[in-house]
């Protein structure tokens, strides 16, 4: 499966997002990691389905990668899905019923994923496998960008790794917080397939160069 890197917009300039998305995807960038807040589930808040389709209406082609840190999930599903939502993720704290949620996903289009937090045991898994396009490991407590990387994230990665390989699914492996370019090597060699990155990117002026040196930092693993 190919790597693909994941920038946040939680940290592009929010007053420029089009020509920030634009820019970052010309960088290199092979999705957008789109950060849904609600100041419930997570004590901050962000955007929600208008600013997704206004980036579809832009002109973005690229997938977008809607994490729901919202609760509850199921009312607002349809709406991202509406809005040109590629993948929807949410966290199964966030969800009474985890199994419908996840299939809405799939009925609606969508690729489907559910995120752990750092606490949160992967054994959530275990009766949905077959409905999750993706798994994503937080390697912070999520709520803002440019937190460090929690090391405990490493151990977790390679578990899930074992638990998608065992599978034998098309899972994607995804990995959020304190990502950069001097970590993004032993994330790999742990098993991610796609790195969500936000201020190590939207922080640095010249997109493509970060970009770059994660590659090249990646194939070393
Ligand atoms: C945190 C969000 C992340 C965040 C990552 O709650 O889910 O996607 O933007 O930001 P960095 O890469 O700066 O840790
Ligand atoms: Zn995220």
């Amino acid at each position: 499966m190919a790597d693909l890197i994941a920038p946040s917009i939680l940290s592009a300039d929010f007053a420029r997002l089009g020509e920030e998305v634009d820019n970052v995807l010309k960088a290199g960038a092979d999705i957008v990691h789109f950060d849904v807040m609600d100041n419930h589930f997570v004590p901050n808040l962000t955007i929600g389905p208008l600013v997704c389709d206004a980036l579809r209406k832009h002109g973005v082609t690229a997938p977008i990668d809607v994490h729901l840190m919202i609760e509850p999930v199921d009312r607002i599903i349809p709406d991202f899905a509406k809005a040109g939502a590629s993948y929807i993720t949410f966290h199964p704290e966030a969800s009474r019923h985890i199994d419908r949620s996840l299939q809405m996903i799939r009925d609606l289009g969508c690729k489907s994923g559910l995120v752990f937090n750092p606490a949160t045991p992967l054994s959530y898994l275990e009766h949905v496998l077959d409905k999750v396009d993706m798994i994503l490991l937080m390697s912070v407590n999520p709520g803002f960008g440019g937190q460090s990387f929690l090391p405990s994230a490493l151990p977790k990665l390679r578990q899930a790794r074992q638990i998608i390989d065992d599978s034998g699914f098309d899972i994607r492996l995804e990995i959020d917080g304190g990502v950069n370019t001097s970590n993004i090597r032993e994330i790999k060699a742990a098993g991610a397939d796609t790195f969500v990155a936000g201020s190590a990117i939207f922080g640095k002026p010249d997109y493509k160069a970060v970009i770059d040196e994660m590659r090249a930092e990646m194939a070393k693993a």
